[in-house]
């Protein structure tokens, strides 16, 4: 049997380079939410944190979305299309099975003969991708990776669902890894929890939906695209009990405690959540905590890179900050590391 070679020439260290987002132009605010699921502004401010979201108009697919995004995190980055070895893209909600879109980003960008795929792994997305970043880094099989999280899950709202309708929202970011003279990634602590796929769900799938519209054609009667369903209170559930052991998790991996941290960026899935996971963790006053949702929504898979890049553009925190990520959500699957913060590229 041949010896085969383990890896080209590995780094010793990985670290975030460069981030950009991309908020798709129209804002929708609560007023023009609340009538269709009898609900208020004050309630969904209160319950969930949220005043506004971006829902994406047809133009803004996801993958113009994670080209603009990707322009930006090169940009900032210092870095061009053509020294990207690998496009990692987090999504679910790309209608297309194939090809990925990340293959398809990877083009639009200009890039030649970039390794390109998506990972699903719900919101936990992103961090999920970014693990698998770093490790090509340091592994030697890509000098570059782009790392993109992104959705369009207004295409899945049932804009009836009391549950769905206000929470989730479009958009995307997008961060360039690569190597580092010292770790800027620290190890991943994940896992997920299959015994609860239904509290985060696509109602039926394409071949029950097209048997539906089959039957409807034939009897004259309606059938129903697909949508996302959520049981709400078993995610809150799961959210602020068993979260912040991940946390912790994470935390011990990298070697550092909360005292260490500069930022904390969890998924913004709901601000209570967030309340929660600051008071369990014992957070310091000073550790500049991410609100994205208030004005985005809860994006998914996009939603860590965009908080991160709005605790950046607001300066609440700085490149080279000391962060903790934690994305979590359908699956059940979780994921979360210690980071440090990447820079932004200026506005145009
Ligand atoms: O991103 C993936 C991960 N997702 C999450 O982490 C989401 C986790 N879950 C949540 O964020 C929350 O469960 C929700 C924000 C979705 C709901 O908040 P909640 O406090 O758990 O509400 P609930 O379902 O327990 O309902 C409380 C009350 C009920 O009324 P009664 O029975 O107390 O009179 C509901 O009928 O609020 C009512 N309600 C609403 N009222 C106005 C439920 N939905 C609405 C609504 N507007 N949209």
């Amino acid at each position: 049997m041949p010896a085969l070679i383990a890896t080209a020439a590995p780094n010793a260290h990985a670290a975030p380079l460069g981030i950009g987002v991309y908020r798709p132009r129209r804002i929708v605010p609560n007023a023009e939410i609340v009538d269709r699921i009898d609900s208020s502004d004050e309630w969904i401010r209160s319950r969930s944190g949220i005043a506004a979201r971006h829902w994406a108009e047809p133009d803004e697919t996801i993958v113009a979305m994670s080209a603009a995004a990707a322009r930006q995190a090169l940009a900032a980055a210092q870095l061009s299309a053509d020294q990207v070895d690998a496009v990692v893209l987090a999504t679910s909600s790309q209608m297309v099975l194939g090809p990925s879109a990340g293959a398809v980003v990877a083009t639009e960008l200009g890039m030649h003969n970039a390794a390109a795929f998506d990972i699903s792994a719900g919101c936990a997305g992103f961090c999920y991708a970014l693990a698998n970043a770093a490790n090509l880094v340091r592994a030697g099989q890509a000098r570059h990776v782009l790392v993109i999280g992104v959705e369009r899950l207004s295409d899945l709202l049932d804009p009836t669902d009391r549950t769905c309708a206000f929470i989730f929202a479009d958009g995307a970011g997008a961060v360039v890894v690569g190597p580092a003279d010292t770790e800027g990634i620290g190890p991943v602590a994940w896992g997920s929890d299959g015994s609860q796929t239904a509290a985060i769900k696509q109602d039926k799938d394409f071949q029950e939906y097209f048997a539906e519209v089959a039957a409807a054609e034939a009897s004259g009667g309606t059938s129903q695209r697909p949508y996302i369903r959520m049981n709400g209170t078993a995610v809150f559930r799961w959210a602020v009990t068993f979260l912040d052991k991940a946390c912790r998790d994470a935390l011990h991996n990298a070697g550092v405690t909360v005292e260490d941290l500069d930022a904390f960026v969890p998924h913004q899935a709901n601000s209570r959540i967030t309340d929660a996971l600051v008071k369990a963790l014992g957070m310091p006053e000073r550790v500049a905590i991410a609100r994205d949702i208030t004005d985005t929504g809860n994006t998914s898979a996009a939603s860590i890179p965009m908080a991160m890049e709005q605790l950046l553009r607001s300066g609440a925190a700085k490149a080279g900050d000391t962060a903790l990520l934690l994305g979590f959500g359908a699956g059940l699957a979780y994921a979360g590391q210690v980071v440090h913060l990447p820079a932004i590229a200026p506005q145009d």
